[in-house]
Parts: C-alpha cells; structure tokens; sequence
C-alpha cells in the first residue's frame, strides 16, 4: 500500500488500542464494548492534524513515506490509545462549594442542601458575580488539568447563569475557551439547569424564558450545539422538560438530558422519545427506559464520580446497560457540587469498581462511544486513517495498568490534532 509523505511516525507500540472494528460503524454496543481492536507491536503514521496508516511497527515503518522534516517518535513499547473523550461538563463557573462537601460528610443530602441555599443555585450567584475574563481564567485551569490527564475534546454546558445574559456570558466563554485552548469544547446550552429564586415561586414563567427568549438568542448567536436539561423531582419537571425540548429541537439544537440522577422521573424515556443523542446519570433508570434508549439508540452516558462524591449507594446498571446491546460512554460531571474532578482515569477506575464494568468497557466507554455521546464519532475516538490524530502515549506496557494505578496520571504525552501538547 501507498501512503502519503507522513509529518509524524509513532513506532513501537506494546499496545496500539485503535478501538476500530472495520466490521463496524458507529459506537461500540454490548459485548463489542470488550473489544479493543489491539495491534500489538503497533505503530501509527500522520500526516498534518489526521492519521494516515495504522499497522504493525516494522511494516508500517517499511511502507510508510518520510520526508526530512517528519518526526519519529520510539514509545519504547509502551501503549496509545485515542485521547479520552469527557461528553459531559460544568467546567465553566465561579467559586466553590467545599462547605457542601463537609456538610455531606456530615449527613446533609444534596437536595436537602440545595434546598437551603446552596447547590447550583450558589454557583449561579457566583457566576453572576462574574466577568466572562473571570470565567474563563477559572475554566482554563481545569482545561489544563483534563489535557494533562489525557482528555483531548470535553462537551461543557452552562447553566450557572440563568438569564439570558449571563447564560449567553457563559457559552461566550465556552466558545472562546475552545478557540484558544488545546481541548476541543462542544458548547451545550443548559439554562434549564435549576429553577432561579426569582423563580421559586413561579417555574413555568422561567421555562417560558428559556423557550421564548433565550434558545433562539442562543441559536441566533451559533453559541450551541445541545440543550440539556435537569429533569429531576423539585427541578424540572417531565412536563416541562418537555416543552424546552420540543422548543430547543425546533431550534436546531441536538437532545442531552440530566435523567433519573436522583429519583425515576422517565427521564430515560423521555430521552428515548426526542430521539436524544445522549441520556445522562440514568441511576434510577428502569427496564422500560434502557429498551426503550437501546430501541432508539441513546447513549447512556455514565457518570460513576457523581455517585462516589455524592456517596450514594445506589449506582446506574452499567451491566444491564450493556447486556441489553447499549453503547454505553462515561464521563466526569466535572462541576463544583456533585462531582469535583477532572480526571477521566479516575472515572475508569470508579466504573470498573462500582459499575462492574470491564477495564475495556471502560476504555471504549472513554473514547469511542464517549465521541458518539457528542455526535463526533466520524472525526474522533478512534486511531483510523482519516480521523484526527488525538492520541495519548501511557506510561504502562498494558491498558490494563490505566483504571488500576488510580488517582493519579499515567498519561506520558498527550497529542492533539497531530502535536504534541503535553
Ligand atoms: O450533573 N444534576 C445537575 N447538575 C450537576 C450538578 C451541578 C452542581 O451541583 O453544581 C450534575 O450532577
Ligand atoms: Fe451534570
């Protein structure tokens, strides 16, 4: 085979986890979630920002063309796998809410918190107080920290804003973020994210706000890709979930729902019913809704550190999930309330832990089927010729090594777009 002069050549990989079936489009679902499509003693070629050839590493450095400039580079037989995908983000917000994390340990629920002033009500005021530079200083240290981890692309919502103002602010900064740093952002507008105190006592006038001013502004202004909301008991309701879907799709805007995170709401269902790219947190999901998503082919997106930091017992049926032919993703949550952190490592060791999922699960979970969870599966997730080369060199000789040395970084080199970054 003839390849075009590649720009960089990455060789001797113990593990070259492609995540790519041949056999396959779209997302990795039920028992193919195990398969990593490993090359052993891989390597792979790019030229530019994308991946021209993937192969075993003496044919592949027989065929592939080199010009002076090109760079090799020897992994000293370590694993690459495709960059980690995090399709569910709060990352742009003001203050913290480490009280809240005492107050938990000390017995408070989350909604009783919430309830009595804090939960996302208290970023919001935070926010609010907020420049949109402030914002953003704030949202690039978490940025810096996810690429150092390994994430190369993250979804990031708003919804600490709750005007149309400062929601505009927000996804202002989420798109300025995106231009300017290395992660690639998906902006997701999420004014439907809490019921503002002005509010309290008259939600419906605040779901009108959503749908009569701020999703066409938002449109209008190109600042979205997804609306997402909160359908939760004392949040948004069913009803009104409803008719912010029904508006945001009219709009053009692609279906994410926060469903069944703290009670059973059919927020699965619902999901199913709008034909919604993804679903999330999904604990309390019922038979019903996981047939009615795996029918409709919704990603169950996954969020193991919201149940670890909120110390829940119950968690979502990962394994149900799976057995019933869903392309299961996962995802931090990463927001300063119910799951403070940036690392999709410890979200694979949490899973395989506390969701019972396989390390490969997991690793599928972090990539491809997180990419599909954004709508970006044709462009990321997986190391095939014609993606883009977003790619992670290990410090390990095994993918098992990722999940199981936890809490840390066993990220070595992080690429996007074909560079090295980190
Ligand atoms: O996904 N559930 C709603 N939103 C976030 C929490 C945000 C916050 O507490 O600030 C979540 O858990
Ligand atoms: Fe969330």
């Amino acid at each position: 085979m003839q390849h075009s002069t590649a720009t960089l050549l990455i060789k001797n990989i113990s593990q070259l986890v492609t995540m790519h079936d041949p056999s396959m489009i779209g997302p990795k679902t039920g028992a193919r979630m195990n398969d990593l499509n490993i090359i052993k003693n891989g390597a792979i070629a790019i030229r530019g920002d994308r991946i021209i050839a993937i192969g075993e590493s003496a044919k592949l450095a027989r065929q592939v063309k080199l010009a002076k400039r090109s760079k090799i580079v020897d992994a000293d037989k370590r694993v690459v796998t495709p960059g980690l995908i995090d399709p569910h983000t709060h990352p742009v917000f003001a203050g913290q809410r480490a009280g809240e994390f005492e107050m938990r340990i000390a017995g408070k629920t989350y909604m009783e918190i919430a309830s009595e002033g804090g939960g996302i009500n208290a970023t919001v005021e935070a926010v609010r107080n907020s420049s949109k530079s402030q914002l953003k200083e704030n949202g690039r240290k978490i940025l810096d920290r996810m690429l150092s981890l390994g994430t190369t692309t993250i979804e990031a919502k708003s919804g600490y804003g709750l005007t149309t103002q400062d929601e505009i602010k927000q996804l202002v900064a989420i798109r300025e973020l995106d231009n300017e740093h290395e992660i690639d952002l998906i902006p997701t507008f999420m004014g439907a994210h809490e019921i503002p105190p002005e509010y309290k006592e008259s939600p419906d006038e605040y779901v009108r706000l959503v749908c009569s001013e701020m999703i066409p502004k938002v449109v209008a202004r190109k600042l979205a890709v997804f609306c997402d909301v909160f359908c939760e008991t004392g949040v948004f309701n069913t009803m009104q979930t409803r008719v912010i879907m029904q508006t945001a799709q009219a709009y053009g805007l692609k279906i994410k729902i926060h469903a069944d995170e703290l009670s059973n709401t059919g927020g699965a269902e619902l999901a199913a019913e709008f034909d919604a790219v993804s679903a999330d947190h999904l604990i309390f999901a019922g038979d019903e809704g996981i047939h009615l998503m795996q029918k409709a082919g919704v990603i169950p997106v996954l969020l193991p550190g919201t149940t670890f930091f909120l110390n829940m017992d119950r968690v979502a049926p990962a394994r149900k999930m799976i057995e019933k032919g869903l392309a299961v993703a996962l995802a931090t949550d990463c927001n300063p309330g119910s799951s403070m952190t940036e690392s999709m490592q410890m979200i694979m060791t949490l899973a395989c832990l506390k969701y019972k999922m396989t390390v490969a699960e997991a690793l599928s979970a972090a990539t491809l089927n997180a990419a599909f969870a954004i709508d970006k599966g044709n462009e990321i997730g997986s190391l095939v010729p014609g993606k883009y080369a977003d790619l992670l060199i290990w410090d390990a000789n095994d993918y098992r090594e990722i999940p199981y040395h936890f809490g840390g970084n066993q990220v070595s080199s992080v690429y996007k777009r074909g560079e090295k970054v980190r």
